[in-house]
C-alpha cells in the first residue's frame, strides 16, 4: 500500500462497503478508510459527503425533484398548509385531522416570549440588521430554557420543536417593530401561522388591522417550499452544533448564523440588491459579463445551486405563483419582476450557464413576492429562516436520535511547515 503521505498524485485501489439508501446514490462507508487503510478523503464544501442517514428529505439535483418524506413538493404546495408539513417533516407521516388540531393547538401555547426577552431589543440600535437581532434573541432562549441540557428525554425535543417553531415568527415581528419604530404586537393565536406573522407584522394600536388572505395563502406556501432542504449549509451547521451536545436552542443560533450567509439563505436579500442594481433591461448582458468573468467576484445572485443542475422545482412554483398573487394583492406588476424574467432568459441562452448548468434557485423570485406582500428586503432571510426552523430542528431531533451520530469533528489534508525547532528571536531573519 503506497505510503499515504507521499507528494505525488497516485491513484489507489480500495475495497470499501457500500450502503444503499431507499433512492439515490449509494454511499461508500468510508469510516474505516483511516485505521484499516491509513487515508482520509479531501472533499471541500462537502459536496459528495454523506454526513448522516436521514430519512426526512430527498432531493434529485439532476431531476430537480425534492420530496419531503417522500410526498414530491409540488403535491404539498398544491394541497397542504405549513402546520401540516410540519407536522409531516416533524413526524414522518401526514397527521389525521385531529393530529394536526393538537399540533397546531400546541404550537400556539408557545408563541409568546417572556417579557425579559422583549427588553433585548432595546439594546439594538433601530438600524440593526433583523439578522443580527434574531441572531442575538434566539441565541439567548438557551438561557430561558436550561432545562433542555436533558434533550435525550423525546418530550424535551417535542417542547424544544414547538418553541423554536412557535417564537420565531415572534422574535421576527418583534425584529420588524423595533426597526421600525413600532410597538411590539402580541400574536393572536387564533388567526393561524401565516395570518398571525402578517397581523404582529403589520398591525397598529391606532386602528383595525386585517391580514389579506392572498397574502396569507402566499406567505403559507413560501413557507411550505423553504421548509427543509436535506443537509444544505445551515442544516448541517445545526448537526454539526448539536453533535457537542450544546443546547439546542445555541444549535439553532449556529444554523440562522449560517443561514445569513448570501451564498446560502442570504441570497434572497441579495437578488433583489442585485436587480435593483442593474435596474434596466439594457443593463443584464453588462452584468451577465461580470457574473462570467473569473476576475470579478460578482455572481448572478439567485442562480446556481450546489445540489440541482435543473431548475430548482421550488423556484419554478414560486416564478407560476409570482404574478397571480400580485394580480390578487391588486399591485401593478413589479419592475423587477418584468427584469428577473428577462435576466433568466437571457441567462439561461448562455453557454457559460448552460455548461454549468445554473438554473434559479429558491431565493430567485421569492424576494419579489416578499416585497408584494410589504416586506422590507432586510427581512426576506428573517422570513427563510422562520420556514426553515421546521427542518432545523426535525433534523437535530434526528441525530440525538441516531445510535451512529457522535461529535461531527473532521479531519484534514495539511500543507503547513513540518516539524522545526524554536528559534530564539535574535537569531530570526523575519522579513522587516
Ligand atoms: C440556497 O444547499 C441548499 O439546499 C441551499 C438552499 C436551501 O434550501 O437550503 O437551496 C438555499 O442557499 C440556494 C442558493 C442561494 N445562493 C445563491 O443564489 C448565490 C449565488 N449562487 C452561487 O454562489 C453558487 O451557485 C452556490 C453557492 C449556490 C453553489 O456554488 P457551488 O456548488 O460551490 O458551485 P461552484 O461555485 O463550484 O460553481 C460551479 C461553477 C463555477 O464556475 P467554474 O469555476 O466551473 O468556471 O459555476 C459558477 C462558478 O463560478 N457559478 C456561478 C454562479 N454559481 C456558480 N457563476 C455565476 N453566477 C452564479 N450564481
Amino acid at each position: 500500500m503506497p505510503n499515504p503521505k507521499s507528494k505525488a498524485q497516485e491513484t489507489c485501489t480500495l475495497t470499501l462497503p457500500v450502503r444503499q439508501g431507499t433512492v439515490g446514490p449509494a454511499v461508500l462507508d468510508i469510516s474505516k478508510l483511516y485505521s484499516e487503510h491509513g487515508y482520509f478523503t479531501y472533499d471541500p464544501g462537502y459536496a459528495v459527503t454523506a454526513s448522516c442517514e436521514s430519512a426526512i428529505t430527498y432531493i434529485d439535483g439532476e431531476k430537480g425533484i425534492l420530496l419531503y418524506r417522500g410526498y414530491p413538493i409540488e403535491q404539498l404546495a398544491e394541497k397542504s398548509t405549513f402546520l401540516e408539513v410540519a407536522y409531516l417533516i416533524l413526524n414522518g407521516e401526514l397527521p389525521t385531522q385531529s393530529e394536526l388540531d393538537r399540533f397546531s393547538d400546541a404550537i400556539w401555547h408557545h408563541t409568546l416570549i417572556n417579557e425579559s426577552l422583549l427588553r433585548f431589543f432595546n439594546g439594538f440600535h433601530h438600524d440593526a440588521h433583523p439578522m443580527a437581532m434574531l441572531t442575538g434573541v434566539v441565541g439567548s432562549l438557551s438561557a430561558f430554557y436550561p432545562d433542555t441540557q436533558d434533550f435525550r428525554d423525546p418530550t424535551r425535543q417535542t417542547l424544544f420543536s414547538q418553541r423554536i417553531i412557535a417564537k420565531l415568527p415572534t422574535i421576527a415581528a418583534a425584529a420588524y417593530k423595533h426597526s421600525v419604530g413600532h410597538p411590539f404586537v402580541y400574536p393572536r393565536n387564533e388567526l393561524g401561522y401565516a395570518n398571525n406573522l402578517l397581523h404582529m407584522l403589520f398591525a397598529l394600536p391606532t386602528e383595525e388591522y386585517t391580514v389579506n388572505p392572498v397574502a396569507a395563502q402566499a406567505l403559507d406556501l413560501l413557507f411550505i417550499l423553504h421548509a427543509d432542504h436535506e443537509q444544505n449549509a445551515s442544516t448541517s451547521t445545526v448537526r454539526l452544533a448539536g453533535s457537542s451536545g450544546t443546547n439546542p436552542y445555541a444549535a439553532i443560533t449556529a444554523g440562522i448564523g449560517c443561514l445569513w450567509g448570501p451564498a446560502h439563505g442570504g441570497a434572497n436579500e441579495a437578488v433583489i440588491n442585485m436587480l435593483t442594481e442593474i435596474q434596466d433591461v439594457k443593463n443584464i448582458p453588462r452584468y451577465v459579463a461580470r457574473a462570467k468573468d473569473k476576475d470579478d467576484p460578482f455572481r448572478l445572485m439567485g442562480f446556481g445551486h450546489r445540489v440541482y443542475k435543473n431548475y430548482d422545482p421550488r423556484a419554478k412554483i414560486i416564478r407560476s405563483m409570482t404574478y397571480k398573487v400580485l394580480e390578487n394583492l391588486g399591485h401593478r406588476p413589479d419592475p423587477l419582476l418584468d427584469l428577473a424574467m428577462k435576466l433568466e432568459e437571457i441567462a439561461l441562452r448562455d453557454d457559460y450557464f448552460i455548461e454549468r448548468k445554473l438554473y434559479p434557485n429558491v431565493d430567485f423570485y421569492s424576494g419579489i413576492i416578499y416585497r408584494a406582500l410589504g416586506i422590507p428586503t432586510s427581512m426576506f432571510t428573517v422570513m427563510f429562516a422562520i420556514a426553515r426552523s421546521v427542518g432545523w430542528v426535525a433534523h437535530w431531533c434526528e441525530m440525538v436520535n441516531d445510535p451512529e451520530q457522535r461529535l461531527g469533528r473532521p479531519r484534514q489534508l495539511y500543507i503547513g511547515p513540518g516539524r522545526r525547532d524554536y528559534v530564539e528571536r535574535s537569531q530570526r531573519s523575519g522579513k522587516s
